[in-house]
């Protein structure tokens, strides 16, 4: 099983208008609901690949139960920690002549509940996957991920961290099987100006000698690079298609190269960029039919 953690999930609420004046009372053109954070984008478009996972996480409040429903609708599993208090975020994005974002705080996260998240991670086995993406939100412990892969690690457990900066470091002597910085994010953790793909692939290759088994590099509308665990560096280039909005498309790639990764790397590599095209492409997360569609034209 696939298991994807999600420390503070949303409910992601688009308003699109034609204009937006602030200060006085505006009516929206057309609204749209998401369920959102990074493990549950994961989640989602596996579901679309048709491969079941088990969402994991923190949700509190009505919105929790609508994140929660609306997931389980979409065919994941869950077994998220119900907080007593407080009420899973909404993100409110403003979609007008400019893009306004006000994402919220989210609930307070108690230590007992935190003890609630390790007893379900406690029965992973070998040969489940355990996705970690996205920050740490202020309720928790910074070291979180480094705790988490401590815990579970000899258990034959494979990791996939999402993840930035010390966050990330912290983490390779677990041996992550996967990780997937952007190519800002790399050139961030080594405090270098990257700019061409030779240059990303000697940093790559750095993480992957520091313990991380596969490092995939994604470059939004140049990408994605892949130093395999035998070094071997791979690229595959961009679908084509009109960038409609492009969050999430890295999350869709981790999610796609999860996906394939047991028929080899370059399908993998492939899977994954069909994923966060297919995402970059729509208003929403990948869809089935976009990503069989992508995945063809890249053949
Ligand atoms: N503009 C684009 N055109 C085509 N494909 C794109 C575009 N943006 C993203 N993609 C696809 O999605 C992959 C991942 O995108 P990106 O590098 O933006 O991830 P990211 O920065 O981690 O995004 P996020 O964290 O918001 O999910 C890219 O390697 C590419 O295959
Ligand atoms: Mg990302």
């Amino acid at each position: 099983m696939i298991y994807t953690v999600t420390f503070n999930p949303a409910v992601d609420y688009v308003v699109r208008a034609e204009k937006i004046i602030s200060g006085e009372v505006n009516r929206s053109d057309s609204e749209e609901i998401y369920f959102g954070g990074k493990g549950i984008n994961v989640s989602l478009v596996l579901a679309q690949l048709g491969i079941k996972s088990c969402a994991l996480g923190f949700v509190a409040g009505f919105t929790g139960c609508a994140i929660e429903q609306g997931v389980l609708d979409a065919g994941v599993e869950t077994e998220f920690v119900h907080l007593e208090k407080g009420f899973s975020r909404i993100n409110v994005k403003l979609k007008s002549e400019q893009e306004t974002e006000i994402n919220g705080q989210g609930p307070d996260i108690g230590e007992e509940a935190l003890a609630q998240l390790y007893e379900k991670l406690d029965r992973l086995k070998s040969g489940d996957t355990l996705v970690l993406a996205g920050s740490v939100p202020k309720a928790l412990p910074s070291d979180i991920y480094e705790s988490i892969l401590a815990r579970l690690s000899g258990k034959g457990v494979r990791f996939v961290v999402d993840a930035s900066g010390q966050l990330l470091m912290n983490v390779l002597k677990y041996r992550p099987f996967l990780i997937k910085p952007n190519d800002k994010e790399l050139s961030e953790m080594f405090g270098v100006k990257l700019t061409d793909t030779e240059q990303i692939a000697e940093y790559a290759e750095k993480l992957r000698e520091m313990g991380a088994q596969n490092v995939l590099v994604s470059m939004a509308g140049d990408g994605a690079l892949l130093v395999d665990e035998n070094g071997s560096v791979r690229r595959c280039g961009v679908c084509k298609g009109t960038v409609r909005n492009s969050v999430g498309a890295g999350d869709s790639m981790v999610a796609g190269f999860v996906a394939g990764a047991d028929k080899g790397y370059d399908y993998a590599l492939r899977l994954g960029t069909a994923c966060g095209g297919a995402t970059a492409f729509s208003d929403g997360l990948a869809q089935r039919k976009d990503i069989d569609r992508l995945l063809e034209e890249l053949k």
